[in-house]
């Protein structure tokens, strides 16, 4: 029997939806538009001065964004796996994030390294001293991106928060910093700067997060915790902690474990002390090249979704919101805010 399906390229040529090819094997040469893309952004990032660069990542930004929508997730997967052997790929790399990613050195992605090469933090500078025109350039443009902006946003959103607990409860306050990182929030906050708080708790599974953390001045107010989330999971907890807060943990969970987490770190709090939750948006204009070249996948949450981790609270002791962070920047960024009610 001979197969009269369209090929690929007849659907393209017909404008017929790309979702329709979820059945064919997807190489670069059934997206023929993708290639050319693909083709003549290397072009233009070999030869280009900084502008062009910045103009045509923006533009695969958007292609891939739009792609990724529009392919199945198993024809998406597939694609990924070709771009990384795409000559583009290696231009790419001379940027100190997107090398950083091929290689991911501890092991999982989302590293507090790379968070500093977002922040402009730690040893950024440093790196962006050995790397080229090109890598510089594309370092520049990444900066700009409106989901880098956020990330740094949420250092000061987390910072604000936590000075605005300390001033609601009239009294030193303890805080917990979940999945911390390097704790780059510090710098904006008041709480901190002045020391004025009985205890701030630092937890994060990776001890090369800790390490550097330790390095800086600091007091035996703060403890450093290296401990996966599993042991919040496993252990019953005791009220301990007027603020806590996680950023850049959420977006790796699966919606069961943030669910339970969210019970957990609720059973924490003690009575008027708030949960703060961040949380990458399905707005992410930026999550096909993430993925594509940075490998780097989150799992993206919307209002209702953020609603839904609340879900296990106990009734009547909890209180929450759900809200975005600037309608300006399209929402990239969604926060659940817990509070325990006073008994
Ligand atoms: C994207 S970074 C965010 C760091 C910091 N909170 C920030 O906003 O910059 C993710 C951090 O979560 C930590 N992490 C990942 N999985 C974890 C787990 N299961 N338990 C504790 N920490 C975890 C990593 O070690 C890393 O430092």
């Amino acid at each position: 029997m001979t197969n009269t399906s369209p090929t690929p390229a007849q659907y393209l040529a017909n404008g017929l939806e790309i979702t329709h090819l979820h059945h064919y094997h997807m190489t670069l040469q059934s997206i023929p538009a993708t290639a050319q893309l693909l083709q003549q952004s290397g072009q233009a990032l070999a030869q280009g001065s900084r502008s062009k660069v910045s103009g045509t990542l923006n533009h695969l930004c958007q292609a891939l964004f739009q792609l990724k929508q529009e392919l199945g997730d198993t024809q998406w997967q597939a694609l990924r796996k070709e771009l990384v052997e795409h000559p583009i790929t290696a231009l790419l790399s001379e940027a100190p994030q997107i090398k950083h990613s091929q290689e991911w050195p501890r092991g999982y992605r989302g590293d507090a390294y790379m968070m500093d090469l977002i922040y402009g933090t730690g040893r950024t500078g440093e790196q962006l001293a050995h790397t080229s025109r090109l890598g510089k350039s594309i370092h520049e443009t990444q900066a700009d991106w409106a989901t880098h902006r956020a990330a740094i946003r949420r250092l000061r959103t987390i910072a604000h928060a936590v000075d605005e607990q300390a001033q609601k409860v009239g009294k030193p306050i303890a805080i917990l910093s979940v999945a911390c990182g390097h704790l780059r929030e510090l710098s904006f906050c008041h709480t901190w700067q002045t020391q004025q708080f009985e205890r701030w708790v630092a937890m994060d599974q990776d001890p090369r997060s800790l390490a550097l953390i330790r390095e800086k001045p600091t007091n035996d107010r703060l403890e450093l915790w290296e401990k996966s989330i599993v042991s919040l999971l496993r252990q019953p907890q005791t009220q301990q902690f007027d603020f806590i807060y996680a950023a850049g943990l959420y977006d790796y969970l699966q919606d069961r474990t943030a669910k339970l987490l969210t019970s957990r770190l609720f059973e924490l709090l003690r009575a008027g002390g708030k949960l703060l939750v961040a949380n990458f948006t399905p707005n992410t204009l930026e999550m096909g090249f993430l993925e594509a070249f940075m490998d780097w996948p989150l799992i993206y949450r919307n209002m209702a979704n953020m609603t839904d981790l609340a879900g296990g609270l106990p009734e009547g002791m909890a209180q929450f919101k759900v809200y975005h962070d600037l309608p300006n920047e399209n929402n990239r960024l969604v926060y659940l805010e817990v509070t325990r009610k006073n008994p």
